[in-house]
């Protein structure tokens, strides 16, 4: 049977590039953490006494998994016999009892951790710096954006039925706006805008052209001490699994498409971080705001998911579709970066 595209190439992405996993206000204090599937393996992210970690969720004795949740505040300890994590040292339970098998090398297993601002990413064996990954540019705007969030507001997980491509291409196009979230984001009445490429990462600027909304809007912005956010609405897509979307700046929703091991389900997380506010005294009277963003971004995102389960994975593949809107010229130069890995 004909391997599909999306399956030949995941792996690659996955152990070759450095994937946002979360932003720092999420692990404030020691023991936070935070839990990722991706695949077949596990990434635990955790505050280990102001150090940020990141490792498999495997004990390294017998392989027993150290969390099960997908966030909290927890010692990483292992439930099996006992061996635990602290100050970046395993200790292993017992340890008069393990000799001539260099217990001393026990440790976890991590992977790579850097951060552009606020905002953690991990890897695996990446091919470049995160600098080098995001360019200049991106660096630059995810750096100031991640200083503008204020913490984690809404976390919702879910597996998307379909292939991580399938999903990933519909949040890369704007095309399907009117008919799948007639109710939800259409009502902004988003403009073409424009597409800006930073090698395989993009960005879509969109004005909101819904008069009164925009009005609405642009009436919010004394209550949050944002830095030059884009007035309208703006889609960043961090190659190959990411994407952070924002209204005026308000508040940033974070998305990964993390491939699953099956070609019918990808590990979807969306987390919801509203921006500072300018004054204290503002977040009582924000949060109702930031409550209706959040349920709205949920609907958008079950609306996605419903037309995505839709499309079969063997619909999509490195090559360009036959028939092409404007719309999905992001889509385009997806396909274009994916092709590079399909050879
Ligand atoms: S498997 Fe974790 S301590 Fe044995
Ligand atoms: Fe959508």
């Amino acid at each position: 049977m004909k391997v599909l595209d999306s399956v030949k190439i995941a792996d690659d992405l996955i152990r070759s590039y450095w994937h946002p996993i979360g932003h720092k206000s999420e692990l404030a204090c020691d023991r936070d953490f935070i839990r990722f599937e991706i695949k077949d393996f596990e990434v635990i992210v955790i505050n280990d006494k102001g150090n940020f970690v990141a490792f498999d969720n495997l004990c390294p004795h017998r392989g027993a998994r150290f969390f099960t949740e997908d966030f909290g505040n927890q010692f990483v300890k292992c439930l099996y016999h006992g061996w635990s994590y602290s100050r970046g040292k395993v200790n292993v339970a017992g340890v008069k009892n393990f000799q001539g098998c260099g217990i001393e090398h026990a440790a976890l297993n991590e992977f790579r951790l850097e951060a552009c601002g606020d905002f953690l990413f991990f890897a695996i064996e990446p091919r470049s710096s995160l600098k080098e990954q995001l360019g200049q540019e991106v660096f630059s705007i995810l750096q100031r954006v991640s200083g503008d969030i204020d913490s984690c507001a809404d976390f919702n997980r879910y597996p998307f039925q379909c292939d991580w491509t399938i999903a990933l291409e519909n949040a890369l196009e704007p095309y399907h706006i009117p008919l799948i979230h007639t109710e939800t984001l259409a009502t902004l009445q988003l403009g073409v805008g424009v597409n800006d490429f930073f090698a395989e990462n993009s960005i879509w600027y969109s004005p909101v052209e819904n008069e009164k909304v925009a009005k609405r809007l642009k009436s919010l912005n004394r209550f949050y001490a944002t830095t030059d956010p884009f007035q309208g609405y703006m889609s960043i897509f961090l190659f190959p699994f990411s994407m952070i979307s924002s209204t005026f700046g308000y508040s940033y929703s974070v998305q990964n498409f993390f491939p699953s091991p099956s070609t019918q389900s990808t590990f979807f997380t969306s987390r919801l971080y509203p921006a500072k506010n300018s004054e204290p005294r503002y977040k009582d009277m924000t949060s109702g705001f930031v409550q209706s963003s959040a349920d709205i971004n949920r609907k958008i995102f079950d609306e996605d998911h419903q037309i995505c389960r839709r499309i079969p994975s063997k619909s999509w593949s490195t090559s360009p579709p036959k028939f092409t809107s404007t719309l999905e010229q992001k889509l385009l130069h997806f396909r274009a970066s994916c092709a590079q890995w399909n050879k």
